[in-house]
C-alpha cells in the first residue's frame, strides 16, 4: 500500500469549493485503483485566516508544511478585504521560494467539449518548463536620475546550476512523453544570458540522445503556440518565456477554469506544490459553478509526481470523457454544477 500524506489548503473564493470536491475524485481515484492511499490534512490559511490572526499563515506554517509529501492548494486571495501582495507574499510565493520550489511546470492539451479560441486546433498536448527562481526577475539594479536624465537597469541572473536543473527537468519528462524538447531562447537580441542558455541547452542534451530536440526565438514560439501548437511535448524556458507561454498555453485550452499547474521542489528536501492557474474568483463564489476540472487536473499531476502515474492517466480519461458528454460548468459552455461534474467524475471512475 502506498500512503501518501499530503498537506491541504484551499484558501479563498472557489479554492474552497473545488478542492473538497477533487478531494473526492483523489479518495475515488485511490479506491478503485487499488493499493493506494492518502491522508489528507487540510489548513485554514487564507484571507480570512489573516483578518482573525493578522497573518495568511502561523509562524510556523512552514515547519508544519514540510513533514507532507506534498502540498495541494486552492487559490489565495480576497481583493476586497486583504490587499493582494499581503495575501500572495504571506502564502503561495513563501511556501515556493522556502521550499525551493524552482521548477514550475504547466500542461497545455487539446480537450474534446471544451472551445479553444484557436480556429480549428489539432490535437495539441505539450507541457511547460518553466525555470522558476531566477533569471530575468531579479531584484538587482535600479533607477536613477528623474525626469529626461532618468534611468532605469534590470539585471537577469542565469546561473548554471538553475538553467542546467530546468532543462534537465524537461529531458527526464519528455522521455516519458513524445521524446522531444524545444528550448525557448533569443539569443539573437539578447547576447549574454541566452547564448549561455543555448550552451547549457546544447551540454545536457549530449546526456539525451534518445530525445528529439530543436531550439526556438520566443517571439516565433510564441506564434507557433497559435499556428500549431500540436508540433511541441517539451518546451524548456526561463522564467519570463516561461511565464508569457504558459499563460498562452492556457489561453489555446479555452477556459482558465480548467488550466493546471505544478511547482516542483528537485532536491527532495521539501515537498513540492500543486496549484491550479485560476484565483479565487470572487465574482462566481457561492454559487455552485466554478469549474473544477483545473483542481481535478492538478490533482493527476501530483499523482504522476509521485509516481502513480496509472491512477493518474485514469482520471485524465475520465474527466476527458465527461467533458466530452457535455457534463460541465457554464465557463466552458455547459450547465452543470460543480458537484454534478464531480459526481458524474466519481460515477465514472466506479465503473472503471
Ligand atoms: P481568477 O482566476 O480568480 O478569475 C478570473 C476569471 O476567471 C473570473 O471571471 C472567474 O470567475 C473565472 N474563473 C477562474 N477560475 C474559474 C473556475 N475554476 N471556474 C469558472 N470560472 C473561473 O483571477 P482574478 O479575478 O484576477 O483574481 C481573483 C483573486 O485570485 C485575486 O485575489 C488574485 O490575486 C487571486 N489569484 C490567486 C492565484 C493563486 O492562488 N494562484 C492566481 C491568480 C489570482
Ligand atoms: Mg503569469
Amino acid at each position: 500500500m502506498n500512503i501518501y500524506d499530503i498537506a491541504v489548503i484551499p484558501g479563498d473564493g472557489i479554492g474552497k469549493e473545488v478542492v473538497p470536491a477533487s478531494l473526492e475524485v483523489l479518495n475515488t481515484v485511490a479506491e478503485v485503483h487499488g493499493g493506494l492511499k492518502f491522508n489528507f490534512t487540510s489548513y485554514p490559511w487564507s484571507c480570512d485566516y489573516y483578518l482573525e490572526h493578522g497573518k495568511m499563515m502561523p509562524d510556523n506554517g512552514i515547519q508544519i508544511l514540510q513533514n507532507y509529501t506534498a502540498v495541494f492548494l486552492g487559490a489565495v486571495g480576497d481583493p476586497q478585504r486583504v490587499p493582494d501582495h499581503v495575501s500572495l507574499w504571506g502564502l503561495l510565493i513563501k511556501i515556493r521560494r522556502e521550499f525551493e520550489q524552482v521548477i514550475n511546470i504547466r500542461p497545455a492539451k487539446y480537450i474534446k467539449g471544451i472551445q479553444s479560441p484557436l480556429h480549428s486546433p489539432n490535437d495539441f498536448d505539450l507541457i511547460v518548463v518553466r525555470e522558476n527562481s531566477e533569471g530575468e526577475y531579479s531584484e538587482i539594479g535600479g533607477r536613477i536620475h528623474k525626469g529626461e536624465d532618468e534611468v532605469a537597469i534590470q539585471g537577469a541572473v542565469f546561473t548554471r546550476k538553475g538553467t542546467e536543473r530546468a532543462i534537465r527537468y524537461g529531458f527526464k519528462l519528455a522521455e516519458q512523453r513524445k521524446g522531444r524538447v524545444t528550448s525557448a531562447t533569443k539569443s539573437n537580441g539578447i547576447v549574454h544570458s541566452m547564448p549561455f542558455w543555448d550552451d547549457v541547452f546544447n551540454e545536457v542534451r549530449k546526456d539525451y540522445p534518445g530525445i528529439e530536440t530543436s531550439s526556438c526565438h520566443i517571439d516565433a514560439l510564441a506564434a507557433f503556440f497559435v499556428t500549431r501548437p500540436h508540433t511541441f511535448d517539451v518546451i524548456v524556458a526561463s522564467n519570463l518565456f516561461g511565464d508569457i507561454l504558459t499563460d498562452l498555453g492556457a489561453a489555446i485550452m479555452g477556459s482558465i477554469g480548467i488550466a493546471p499547474a505544478a511547482n516542483i521542489n528537485i532536491n527532495g528536501k521539501y515537498p513540492s506544490m500543486f496549484e491550479p492557474v485560476h484565483g479565487s474568483a470572487p465574482d462566481i463564489v457561492g454559487k455552485g459553478i466554478a469549474n473544477p476540472i483545473g483542481q481535478i487536473w492538478t490533482a493527476k499531476m501530483m499523482l504522476d509526481h509521485l509516481g502513480e502515474v496509472e491512477a493518474g492517466r485514469k482520471m485524465l480519461e475520465v474527466m476527458e470523457s465527461v467533458i466530452q458528454d457535455g457534463i460541465k460548468t457554464p465557463d466552458i459552455g455547459g450547465t452543470s454544477s460543480t458537484t454534478e461534474v464531480v459526481q458524474e467524475i466519481c460515477r465514472r471512475l466506479k465503473t472503471l
